[in-house]
């Protein structure tokens, strides 16, 4: 028999929009860059493909690149964790799924965010665990109510998932807020899982990670968005050495990662080694391209409906609920051609939302702005 925990979780209802696409829709459902990888990344794994490194590689990851995500750490984000304290995952989601069945188990709860990525509550599940909505609501401008949070707290509550740059909502949380979401960490003895993975998509904001402002904190990062290498499936986790010293949190974790997965693709590493090492000049375009299709879909989108200008990721999050629900409003302009995702998806607070992610081409946002406008 399939276990419970499996039958009470759901399958992604991001995939069956994708199952409805027909060939000439145009996708603004899909969350990812719609760039091909840059070419020196590529040549980079090529390269170690040609010099035969096709065996496992350690557990954690090749020194190579834990050396160069750690020095990214402290260049980018003034974080001294040694590289011996950083796993390569496949993918942010490996070390999202490590993070929470490490922390958290039956009896235990989990704060995610709703609306909030997918994963988060539905890991949590997996893990037995009891996911708990860190309500981010439109009138509040989706920012943090610390005071709620606080009042959702108790005793069996072990990690809080926080996600900026926001899937879906796009917002960037302020410094205030992360201040904030880091002293409630300290003073609950609560584990922050912090998902930074859009952390380089961002428009003239600053960038804040709550691992600046408290030890109870799991950075969460990876490749797939700012350098286009969604299907290189390469993440990581960094854990200071308070924390880890505090838990061997890396020694446990390495327990399901060696187990589960032994290690991240070898080559594709030398890959995200030339990704952190080389010219950044790649990701300053793909930045600059999204922000010129954000400025065109919230200009389109901001007259028709209550919208919040993105300030980071590559997602807009109307409210569509003058015209219908945002299920309805989903179905009908994937009919019409136009994917999108509706808000329920992420959480019971975007029902009234529908999720248009504009990494995709100019004219092809341009034509779906022009089908939501006769549909509406
Ligand atoms: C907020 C967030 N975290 C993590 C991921 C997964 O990233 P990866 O491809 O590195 O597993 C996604 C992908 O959409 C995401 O939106």
């Amino acid at each position: 028999m399939i276990t419970k925990k499996l039958l009470n979780t759901e399958q992604s209802e991001i995939r069956k929009i994708f199952n409805m696409a027909s060939k000439d829709s145009i996708n603004l459902g899909i969350g990812e860059p719609d760039f091909n990888t840059p070419q020196h990344i590529i040549d980079a794994c090529k390269d170690a493909l040609d010099r035969g490194i096709t065996s496992y590689v350690p557990n954690m990851g090749i020194p190579e690149l834990t050396e160069a995500v750690s020095e990214k750490l402290k260049n980018d984000n003034n974080l001294d964790i040694p590289q011996g304290n950083i796993m390569i995952t496949c993918g942010a989601s490996e070390a999202i799924m490590l993070s929470i069945m490490a922390f958290a188990e039956k009896g235990d709860e989990v704060i995610v965010p709703n609306p909030g990525f997918v994963s988060y509550k539905n890991m949590t599940q997996i893990a037995e665990a009891k996911p708990v909505d860190m309500n981010l609501k439109y009138e509040n401008n989706f920012k943090i109510d610390l005071d709620e949070l606080n009042e959702n707290i108790n005793k069996n509550t072990k990690c809080i998932v926080h996600n900026s740059p926001s899937n879906p909502l796009g917002t960037v949380s302020s410094k205030e807020e992360i201040k904030g979401l880091a002293q409630i960490a300290e003073d609950n003895d609560i584990i922050i899982i912090s998902d930074e993975i859009y952390e380089k998509i961002i428009y003239g904001k600053k960038h804040y990670s709550p691992a600046n402002y408290t030890d109870n904190c799991i950075v969460i990062n990876g490749f797939s968005k700012a350098y286009a290498m969604t299907g290189w499936r390469l993440g990581y986790m960094a854990v200071n050495e308070n924390l880890n010293a505090k838990y061997d949190v890396l020694d446990h974790i390495l327990k399901i990662h060696q187990f589960g997965f032994a290690c991240a693709t070898s080559f594709a590493q030398y890959g995200a080694v030339e990704a952190l090492k080389g010219n950044q000049q790649c990701v300053k375009d793909m930045v600059k391209e999204f922000e010129k299709r954000r400025d065109l879909i919230y200009n389109g989108l901001k007259d028709k409906f209550d919208v919040i200008k993105p300030e980071g990721a590559f997602y807009i999050f109307p409210d569509v609920s003058e015209y219908g629900n945002g299920m309805e409003i989903a179905e009908k302009l994937i009919k019409n051609g136009v994917l999108c995702v509706p808000g329920r998806a992420f959480g019971s607070n975007g029902k009234n939302n529908v999720r248009f992610s504009y990494a995709t081409k100019y004219e092809d946002i341009e034509k779906a702005l022009e089908i939501i406008d006769k549909i509406i």
